[in-house]
């Protein structure tokens, strides 16, 4: 297969513009796999998978110097005939394991019959999604059993799968060995195996079986493990598609609603870590469940699952006692990538040996969901400096560009997911999610969940308004800054000093009446103590920030990403006049959504993604919050709104903070004064 062979025919293979000679008469299949181009096929050239559709091309190519003859390839012949009279070829397809060079010829490779394709996805900032899954089916076809050839069925199998795909060394253990001979007996010793390569070095592995040739895709799931909610995707491994999205709530609430507490309920009641163990396994199985029916697949074509999730989740998950996690340093059992069977984390019911992949932890407080974000958003791959920010009731925070790249979590609380807020309430309909206040007469309008009219258009009806979620909360302590109701060091203002009655007294201090519950809802107000709640969870984000800045020795980033299925729904105005994050442009600050979501399906998608991670989790350079004293110094300075100290040029670019300071009365009065 050499150019100097002029007998042979020139193949030039497109996309990947792969070019080289072949004796005439080799099966395009065949020439794809010499010329090392990246075209399927399942069934090893037997033509009856369709994998290995290509698309010749005809006439004159001067961009290669080739003139194609129309008899370049074989005619059609009775396998394709046949498979064109069941099935259906698209015009212009032949099968590439039927089809053979009889002349120069340019061939096309569609990307469907691309191993490893690139998925353009439409959300997440039109990503590039690399499919190089780690399980892959294949189509065997075996010899009856011989009592003059000992071997058993699997390792004819075995055999089988070596000499046809080049694939040695397969294992499989007892839940799919016990299925075998059924297996192979009823599909007449014709059968499709699906077999996982977890990476370089690992042994191929047998995960599940089918009888005769299987049509269906093999499916994986991408699952996001919180502490408070549990997400996940069907994915179809051909394309990555997600074919059903699905999410349950994690029922380890009920043994404390923050990690911390969950940590201290397995310190204090024996057997405590195990119980929460069995919840976790419990839901995991359940939204696998929930996932199968929706997409309506069957539950045997699920062969791997991806889980991200923070180290406390991922010990409990794992069945290991959590408990060096509650206390410095923080040590975990172990941070490595596990490549382990799914069942042994809750998920039973899917193909027998479906696999699990767990991805890297980047410390003690820093778990996988954060090395999925840093997958998904790969900073290592920028020049410019980017501080990514996944919050939830941990912040994640990763500083980093082409040079370096470091992460610690922050304690923010769970103020910011409306939790621990008087009016408080998860984001659902009915749920204040935006709010503006009128800076002169002080009067507010808000739009809730479920309903898209601003309350003070007549088509907002009278909708019952449930409370204020975390993006709303967020909203109103800043407009009640910018509005003057909020001094910069989070004091509001009475009835007499702001000039609206709609700040009430309570005791020593007040509270801004944001909705008054109409016929039947609840009275929906923000008070000093939320004031105060969401004060604690910005000043431990913006300190984590800084710490990080300072490691790094900036004063400065270029663009803040707001991560996470909240960080999608935070205005970056009103998060810039908190002071949740670094003074940047407002337009450099950009949502990347499920950015852990979206990291996970990665990984479940190409083996490449997950030593790509893996690689990078060991080149993060981590920052423990917990024991730094700069930590504490940022965090008291992070309590004034949006700052005491840290300038906001960029935020002054695009709006005026009134200057007002109140003074807190004993009898819930107090002093106005004008600053400046
Ligand atoms: S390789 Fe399966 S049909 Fe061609």
């Amino acid at each position: 297969m050499t150019d100097d062979r002029t007998d042979d025919a020139l193949v030039i293979f497109t996309p990947s513009g792969k070019r080289g000679r072949v004796a005439r008469g080799t099966t395009v299949l065949a020439a794809a796999r010499a010329l090392g181009v990246d075209l399927d096929s399942v069934c090893g050239g037997r033509g009856i998978c369709s994998k290995c559709q290509i698309a010749p091309g005809i006439g004159d190519f001067p961009k290669h110097g080739v003139h194609v003859a129309a008899d370049a390839l074989s005619p059609v012949n009775a396998v394709e005939a046949r498979y064109d009279r069941i099935r259906g070829l698209a015009p212009g397809r032949r099968l590439g394991c039927q089809a053979c060079i009889n002349g120069d010829v340019v061939i096309d490779v569609p990307p469907e019959s691309q191993l490893h394709k690139q998925v353009i996805r439409k959300s997440a900032a039109e990503r590039v999604m690399a499919m190089a899954p780690a399980t892959r089916a294949f189509y065997l076809e075996l010899a009856e059993p011989d009592m003059h050839a000992p071997e058993g069925d699997f390792e004819r199998l075995a055999a089988e799968l070596e000499k046809q795909f080049d694939i040695s060394g397969l294992q499989a253990d007892l839940q799919v060995l016990s299925g075998l001979q059924a297996v192979l007996r009823k599909g007449g010793f014709k059968v499709t195996v699906a077999v996982n390569q977890a990476g370089r070095g690992a042994a191929p592995r047998l995960v599940a079986l089918w009888p005769g040739l299987r049509e269906a895709p093999l499916y994986g799931l991408a699952i996001d493990l919180g502490s408070t909610t549990i997400a996940g995707h069907l994915v179809d491994l051909t394309d990555g598609r997600v074919l059903a999205s699905s999410g349950l709530m994690n029922p380890q609430i009920r043994f404390g609603e923050d990690l911390m507490s969950r940590v201290s309920y397995a310190m204090m009641n024996p057997g405590g870590a195990a119980e929460m163990t069995g919840a976790v396994r419990a839901a995991l199985a359940e939204l696998a469940a929930a996932l199968v029916a929706e997409a309506q697949v069957d539950a045997g074509g699920v062969v791997e699952a991806v889980v991200v999730c923070n180290p406390v989740m991922h010990h409990l998950a794992l069945g290991i006692d959590p408990v060096e996690l509650g206390q410095a340093p923080f040590a975990l059992a172990t941070g490595a990538a596990l490549d382990l069977p799914a069942r042994e984390i809750g998920m039973a019911a899917l193909a027998p040996d479906a696999r699990g992949y767990i991805l890297p932890l980047i410390a003690g407080h820093v778990g996988a969901d954060a090395a999925a974000v840093a997958l998904s958003e790969a900073p290592e791959a920028r020049e410019d400096l980017s501080l990514i920010v996944d919050v939830g009731t941990n912040a994640e925070i990763i500083l980093g560009n082409n040079q370096r790249v470091m992460a610690c979590s922050s304690p923010t609380g769970p103020a910011f997911e409306g939790a621990q807020i008087s009016s408080g309430q998860r984001a659902a309909p009915g749920a204040i999610e935006r709010i503006e206040i009128d800076p002169v007469t002080k009067e507010p309008r808000f739009r809730i969940i479920g309903n898209p009219h601003w309350s003070d258009d007549p088509a907002f009806g009278a909708p019952r308004v449930t409370g204020i979620c975390g993006s709303g909360i967020i909203e109103a302590v800043a407009e009640m800054r910018m509005a003057g109701i909020l001094d910069a060091a989070g004091l509001i203002g009475s009835a007499e000093q702001v000039g609206s009655p709609r700040l009430i007294a309570t005791g020593r201090t007040h509270e801004y009446l944001i909705h008054d519950g109409g016929a039947d809802g609840p009275r929906i107000t923000v008070t000093q103590g939320d004031i105060r709640a969401i004060q604690l969870a910005k000043s431990a984000l913006y300190a984590g920030a800084r710490l990080l800045m300072d490691e790094m020795n900036v004063d400065r980033v270029d663009r803040v990403v707001l991560a996470g299925a909240f960080g999608a729904h935070i205005s970056p105005k009103h998060a810039l006049v908190l002071g949740m994050i670094p003074d940047v442009p407002l337009a450099a600050v950009v949502s990347a959504g499920n950015a852990a979501g979206t990291g996970a399906r990665m990984a479940l998608c190409s083996v490449e993604a997950r030593r790509a991670i893996e690689a990078q989790v060991r080149r993060i350079t981590k920052v423990e919050t917990a024991i730094e004293p700069r930590f504490q110094e940022h965090f008291v300075a992070a309590n004034a709104i949006p700052h005491a100290t840290d300038p906001f040029p960029e935020l002054a670019r695009i709006l005026t903070l009134p200057e007002v300071t109140f003074n807190a009365g004993p009898e819930g009065g107090g002093r106005r004064r004008r600053r400046g």
